[in-house]
């Protein structure tokens, strides 16, 4: 008798988390015979849990907030993409019983963005507002797009200059504070602050979003956040938010362990269709 493969995700908090059902939708699909569960990890046992994940049969993992600094450094081999964000987000074993750390949520975003949305990030001015983890793990995926440039905005302005500084050799890539933003144009802002879960904003100044410009918030909700409609209140002609990128980053991470694409159009209906119940 076969039994399915084991993956989980790993997280604190980790109770909201739709990855489960995403996973069980793409393995129905696939017609993969695979068990994905949800696991509380608090940062201090992270070590001892991946470990044990791995010595019980597990195949894979993905890892989110506050751990995937920590998956970083658990993986024995990197991806370039993951190497590059310092942070991965699934785990894999290999067939000698390494771990491959990737990072898939740079790609999940573009996809999200270029194919489902049509939006081309080719020599588009490019507002990143934030510059924490979130941040990190998409710089590189943008810059390979070619945009025009990207500009980091935060609050605390070291850590753009910072992090701008780190992926310099890739592209045009700058780091300032929010009161710079004045009198500058973009024509995609990516909220990449954790703001949004507070509902809160960053200040932003009136103008800051080119015509047509697109607004995408990494964050989602069963509500738009507050970037969300703040982009509506300034004319975005796409005003979204991460659960594409979600579901997206998923997929990619479903392909590293199965080796099978799923659809993920469907995935991301069904999902868009069971929030906002009114
Ligand atoms: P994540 O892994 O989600 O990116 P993080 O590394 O803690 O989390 O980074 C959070 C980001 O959101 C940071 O850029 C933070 O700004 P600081 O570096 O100045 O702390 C930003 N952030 C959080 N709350 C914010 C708020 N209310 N206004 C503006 N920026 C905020």
């Amino acid at each position: 008798m076969n039994h399915p493969d084991h993956y989980a995700v790993f997280g604190n908090p980790i109770k909201h988390s739709k990855s489960p059902r995403i996973h069980s939708l793409f393995a129905a699909q696939t017609g993969q015979d695979i068990n994905y569960q949800a696991q509380e990890v608090p940062a201090e046992n992270f070590e001892a849990a991946v470990s044990a994940f791995f010595a019980q049969g597990g195949k894979g993992l993905n890892c989110t907030v506050p751990l995937k600094e920590l998956a970083w450094a658990y993986a024995n081999q990197k991806t370039e993409r993951a190497q590059l964000a310092k942070a991965v987000n699934t785990l894999a074993l290999q067939a000698d019983g390494t771990v491959l750390g990737d990072n898939t949520d740079g790609c999940g975003l573009v996809t999200d963005l270029t194919t489902n949305h049509g939006i081309s990030l080719n020599g588009t001015n490019i507002l990143i507002l934030g510059a924490g983890g979130a941040s990190r793990g998409i710089i590189a995926p943008i810059l390979a797009q070619q945009p025009a440039r990207i500009v980091i905005a935060n609050r605390t302005v070291d850590k753009a200059l910072q992090l701008a500084c780190e992926f310099q050799q890739l592209g045009a890539v700058s780091g300032c504070g929010f009161d710079a933003l004045a009198g500058q144009q973009f024509g995609l802002i990516l909220n990449a602050t954790s703001a949004s879960l507070s509902d809160q904003l960053p200040p932003l100044p009136d103008g800051l979003l080119a015509t047509h410009g697109t607004c995408y918030d990494l964050a989602y909700g069963n509500t738009p956040t507050a970037f969300v409609r703040w982009g509506i209140a300034h004319g975005a002609a796409k005003s979204l938010d991460g659960l594409g990128m979600l579901v997206e980053q998923a997929a990619e991470a479903f392909f590293i362990w199965r080796g099978v694409r799923p659809a993920t159009a469907p995935v991301i209906a069904l999902l868009d269709g069971e929030r906002n119940p009114q």
